[in-house]
Parts: C-alpha cells; structure tokens; sequence
C-alpha cells in the first residue's frame, strides 16, 4: 500500500544550509497494517510522512503509494490523490483558525459527490465519536489543544480514507481521550484501513495490534 524505495530526502540542496534529513530509507506497509514509527526528536518521522503525503519530492529513490509512483507527480496531482486515498492528521493539526470546527472538518468532502446532509451525517458522526459534539460551531482558535488535536483527526477521518498517517495524533490529549483514539484506531483497523503512526508514546509500543515497529534515528531506519 506504502513503499518508500532507497529514499534520500534533502532540503536546500547545494546551500550553505543543506540539510539530509532522511537517508536511504526503506520501508514497506501492507494493506490494513498498523505501523508505528518512532525515533527521536528531528530523526526524520514528519519527514518521511511529508513524502507519503506527497507535499515533498524525495532527492533520491522513489515513493510508491497504493501502486503508483508519486516521486515526480505535479503538486496538483499530489493535492488529489491526498484528497482519494489519505487522511492525514498532521503534527501542527494545520487548521483554518477562523473557521469553525464544522467548516475546518467538512471542507475537505466540498468537491467531493456527497450532498450537504450527508456530509452534516457524517461530521455529527465523527464528532460525537470524539466528544466535540459542544464546539461544533466554535472558531477553532478558541479551543484548547487536545481539542484542537481531536478536530484535527476528525478532518483526517471524515473522508474514509483508505490510508491514514497520524502524526503525534496524541500527544495534546489526556488519558482518556487517548484511550478514545486507540479505540478510533482499533476500528478502523479492523475495517481493512492502512494505518502510519509517528509516537514517542510508549503506550503504541504496547498494543499486540500494531504490525510493524520502525525506529528511525539521524534520517536512517535502524
Ligand atoms: N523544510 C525543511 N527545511 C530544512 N530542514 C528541515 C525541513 N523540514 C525538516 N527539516 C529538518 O529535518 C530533520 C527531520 O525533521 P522531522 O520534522 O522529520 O523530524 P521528526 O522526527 O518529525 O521530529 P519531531 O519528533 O520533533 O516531530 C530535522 O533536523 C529538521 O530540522
Ligand atoms: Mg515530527
């Protein structure tokens, strides 16, 4: 479903500031797999979810998603296939602060078929699932983080995507609203979804769902 083929990741290449940030990386995901990603601050994980997600090129090797190869497709090409294939719950939630939570979450399904109700359907679904049923017209720059990091991963969700990449998805949550994400997740898995987690939570190292442990350190998978 994934595969990143002897991958070299650098930024501002030829510059005084060129930084490697990943180094032939390797990786393979399955369908309906569960992997987690783990390795130090700055090892690469946002990294190497910017390239699945298609928002960067690779230097060197290739990125191969659902069967295609997306390493030199133009940006707009990338933007759909995001739009298809993924739910991505990004690092900095990357939402539209003046927009409320129903706006922020129900943007992204506007081009696609379904009619207006169907999409209120499904966002009530989605932020009930995540107990943000409260602020579903609030502008999101009144929310808290933890709130903010559960309309992010509503919007990731919202579309069905066939893959999801979550990027830190807990790291503003308390206890409980974790456990009500592992639950997300564990759904999720088990109705055929590929899903890429980046944690330092030790809590994902735990669970005798995840398929594949991948530690990353200094843009080198170890
Ligand atoms: N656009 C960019 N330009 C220059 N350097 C970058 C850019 N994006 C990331 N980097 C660098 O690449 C390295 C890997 O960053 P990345 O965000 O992938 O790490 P990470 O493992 O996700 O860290 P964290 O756990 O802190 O989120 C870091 O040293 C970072 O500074
Ligand atoms: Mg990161």
């Amino acid at each position: 479903m994934i595969r990143l083929d002897s991958v070299d990741l650098i930024f501002n290449s030829g510059l005084p500031n060129e930084m490697t940030a990943l180094k032939n990386i390797n990786l393979s995901v399955e369908k309906n797999e569960l992997t987690l990603l783990r390795g130090a601050s700055g090892s690469g994980k946002s990294s190497i979810f910017s390239l699945i997600a298609g928002l960067v090129k690779p230097s060197r090797g290739d990125v191969i998603i659902d069967g295609k190869s997306i390493a030199k497709i133009p940006d707009s090409f990338a933007a759909l296939m995001r739009r298809d294939k993924l739910g991505v719950i990004f690092q900095k939630f990357n939402l539209i602060h003046d927009l409320s939570v129903y706006d922020n979450i129900t943007l992204p399904l506007i081009p696609s078929a379904k009619t207006t109700s169907e999409i209120r359907l499904s966002a009530e679904k989605i932020l009930t699932d995540l107990t943000l049923t409260n602020k579903i017209n609030t502008a999101v720059r009144y929310l808290s983080g933890g709130e903010q990091q559960r309309v992010a991963i509503a919007r990731a969700l919202i579309n069905q995507p066939k893959i999801i990449l979550a990027d830190e998805p807990t790291a503003n949550l308390d206890q409980a609203l974790i456990e009500s994400f592992l639950h997300i997740i564990h759904d999720l898995k088990a109705k055929g979804i590929t899903i890429l987690l980046a944690s330092h939570d030790p809590r994902f190292s735990e669970l005798e769902w995840v398929d594949q442990v991948i530690d990353i350190a200094h843009g080198e998978i170890q």
